[in-house]
């Protein structure tokens, strides 16, 4: 079947096995057999269990509410009707990691009446994927009443113990540095979380999906495991909403190790198709911005001497873009507002500073090939931008603007809301469905955790929602580690607008600052933080000339297919992903030197391919040498091996282009033992003191 925007869906079967049973216990096993749910009554109340290879790995944990005034409705229930079906589409994605993606689950259904009033009820949704299972209320009453949840009771009650990786529970803000404790030590945490089994290595991820119109989920320590908190109203209320209320999907990916966290689609497929029919507006690419020199002290946001945000400073960053495969310019700082912009809040979003010829700059990019990438800085100061918002967008569809940055610095206007509650759940929806309106995507900064939304809505491109490059110029930085963490966290609800390459890793500007990784490793960055806007976050003239610059210039930012073809949380990242007829290998290590043997088999039988490597030198390390790399060339196939020899806090970065005769006339066959560089590195020096690396 073909749809009317362009997107083919392939339906495989959808079956109604059974109906009309109303035991009071029920379950149903992933398309695999290899994980089940067991959905039960216990005196009246709803507990649900899972099974991983028939081995019980979350015992009975209840589900369910408290509603304002209706303590006494909605506790005990009556199960009135259950039924299954199977479900199995393959779907096309508009951009992202992956072209076609599976969505193949069992499902159960479950109906249920409360004891005191039949009118009320529960509906329940449970999706069993090879790759774990997700669950979602409906809350029925009278049709479009109100009703105020005060609490969401569902529970999370592990049976093996975990080794956790974490974020606190901040209402505000996902900008924290990773923990890594025992499930048991866990207090309050914001999701993704994601656990590794001590037992049989098995992982977990907990998450939502498609978060509309509802609170965003935290999750605290219960008597036997963890509970669902919902971020509040000021009023203490969690959820305002009307009959039937239905809730984002629960969700825990359960895999087998920390690789099939990554690859697994769950998240997506729980979410509503592309809403979208014209997405031919939608693009990737990568960007240069306006913006590091801000975070360096070279520049400043508001107009004065040093300026960024000038006609003149722009057009030089368009001419740098148009040399390169780089398709977009951020200019912060366009607008009038930035003085005090974190007291005042007053940003205005259709006025330039009179040293900004904004329209002249979008037309000098367009005439280049560069869109200028609109901002628009609310200083979370939420009414203000909403007055403005349908002018905004005007303004930006007016100038061709195809993209906007958006950003919530700051405590919510107005007071008390919770950059992670429903009001703002609704805000961030809103700019994304005004953006789809007037032809604009989003890139969201400070925004409400990613939970797959992007399948309905492909013009919401990235976030940030953790720590971003911009810690380093300005704080005690992201320990090496922090980017091996992302993948299985943050990043599994979605992309990240990390912003990486960073080539003046020591930058002057503040000479107490700096990166805590190597060059190589900022260009694997690439690769394994996926975003389908990338930007080259350095001042241009930092790349200026440099070889290694030629990686971000190749690099691509949308994928046919991606493996991870070795992942550990909080140590280490090997992908390929393939872009039509090239690949690109991103090898990220945390503060130990590693070796990696990246098996080339994933390439085409026949064909010669260029291996064109960006890698740490034998004497680089984070600390003392970040900024020596080692770029080669190497013909190969898909019989070789290269070997990934990462520096402690290092990287590999390779693009695998086909190998066309007479192209790279000085090109060497590939030698894939590199004996000698392996014997120096192993005398590398391990520094693991990077708290107290600051500089010396
Ligand atoms: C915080 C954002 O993360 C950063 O990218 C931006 O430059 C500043 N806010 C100012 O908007
Ligand atoms: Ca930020």
């Amino acid at each position: 079947m073909k749809l009317k925007n362009g997107i083919i869906l392939f339906i495989f079967g959808l079956v109604i096995q059974n109906c009309m049973s109303i035991s009071t216990e029920h379950s149903a096993t992933s398309p695999n057999n290899s994980l089940s749910v067991e959905v039960k009554m216990l005196e009246s109340k709803l507990v649900y269990s899972i099974y991983k290879n028939e081995k019980l790995i979350l015992d009975e944990s209840s589900l369910g509410f408290e509603i304002k005034g209706m303590e006494n409705v909605f506790s005990e229930y009556k199960l009135v009707n259950a039924k299954s079906l199977s479900f199995d589409e393959t779907w096309e994605q508009v951009w992202g990691e992956n072209k076609s993606i599976r969505n193949n689950y069992n499902e159960l259904q479950l109906n249920l009446v409360s004891l005191e009033d039949k009118t009320y009820g529960l509906d329940l949704f449970f999706r069993i994927f090879n790759d774990g299972v997700g669950f979602r209320y409906v809350v029925n009453g009278n049709e479009g009443d109100s009703l105020f949840v005060v609490s969401e009771n569902t529970e999370f009650n592990f049976v093996d113990q975990y080794k956790t990786w974490w974020i606190p529970n901040n209402y505000d803000s996902y900008e924290l540095t990773y923990e890594n404790t025992d499930l048991k030590d866990v207090q309050a945490v914001n999701t993704p979380i994601a656990m590794k089994s001590k037992n049989d290595n098995h992982h977990i991820a907990i998450h939502e999906a498609n978060l509309t119109n509802y609170s965003g989920m935290t999750l605290e320590k219960s008597e036997k495991g963890l509970i669902s908190v919902l971020v509040p109203w000021p009023d203490g209320i969690k959820v305002k909403a009307t009959y039937p209320m239905i809730t984002p999907w629960r969700t825990l990916q359960i895999t087998d190790n920390a690789a099939g966290l990554m690859e697994s689609n769950m998240i997506l497929n729980l979410n509503e198709p592309n809403k979208l029919e014209d997405t031919s507006w939608i693009t990737t690419g990568k960007y240069v911005g306006i913006w590091w020199g801000m975070h360096v002290n070279k520049n400043t946001w508001e107009q004065g001497p040093i300026h960024g945000a000038t006609t003149e400073n722009a057009k030089k960053y368009i001419d740098f873009a148009a040399k390169h495969d780089i398709i977009g310019l951020l200019i912060e700082g366009w607008n009038l507002g930035w003085e005090g912009w974190l007291n005042e809040r007053n940003l205005d979003y259709i006025t330039p500073y009179d040293d900004m010829d904004y329209a002249e700059v979008s037309r000098y990019g367009k005439s280049k090939g560069v869109n200028v990438i609109g901002h628009h800085e609310t200083a979370a100061n939420v009414l203000n931008y909403e007055n403005q918002l349908e002018d905004a967008f005007d303004y930006l569809h007016e100038l061709g603007i195809p993209a906007v940055k958006t950003g919530y610095v700051g405590p919510i206007n107005p007071k008390g809301q919770h950059h992670h509650g429903q009001y703002m759940v609704n805000h961030y929806r809103k700019v994304v469905e005004i953006g789809a309106e007037h032809k604009v995507m989003i890139v969201a900064h400070e925004p409400i955790k990613p939970t797959g939304i992007r399948r309905t809505y492909p013009n919401m491109m990235s976030r940030e929602g953790g720590k971003g490059m911009e810690y380093n110029a300005w704080s005690q930085g992201n320990s090496p580690e922090h980017s091996v963490i992302i993948p299985f966290t943050r990043l599994l609800g979605g992309p990240m607008d990390y912003t990486p390459g960073i080539f003046d890793i020591r930058f002057d500007y503040k000479p107490n600052f700096r990166v805590y990784t190597t060059l190589a490793k900022q260009l694997s960055m690439y690769v394994n933080l996926y975003a389908p806007w990338q930007m080259a976050a350095d001042l241009v003239e930092n790349y200026e000339g440099h070889p290694a610059f030629d990686f971000i210039d190749i690099v691509k930012t949308n994928f046919d297919e991606s493996r991870i073809l070795e992942a550990e949380i909080g140590d280490y990242l090997v992908t390929a992903r393939k872009s039509g007829e090239e690949w690109f290998v991103g090898a990220t290590t945390d503060e130990l030197g590693r070796n990696f043997d990246i098996n080339l088999d994933f390439l085409d039988n026949d064909k010669k391919y260029v291996a064109y490597i960006f890698c740490d030198a034998m004497n680089t390390d984070w600390k003392y040498s970040p900024t020596e790399i080692e770029i080669r060339k190497y013909i190969v196939t898909n019989k070789d091996i290269i070997k990934a020899v990462l520096s402690p806090s290092g990287g590999m970065a390779i693009q695998l282009a086909e190998y066309k005769a007479g192209n790279y006339p000085d090109i060497a066959e590939f030698n894939s033992t590199d004996a000698e560089r392996i014997e120096t590195f192993k005398k590398v020096t391990v520094f693991t003191d990077y708290e107290s690396a600051i500089i010396d």
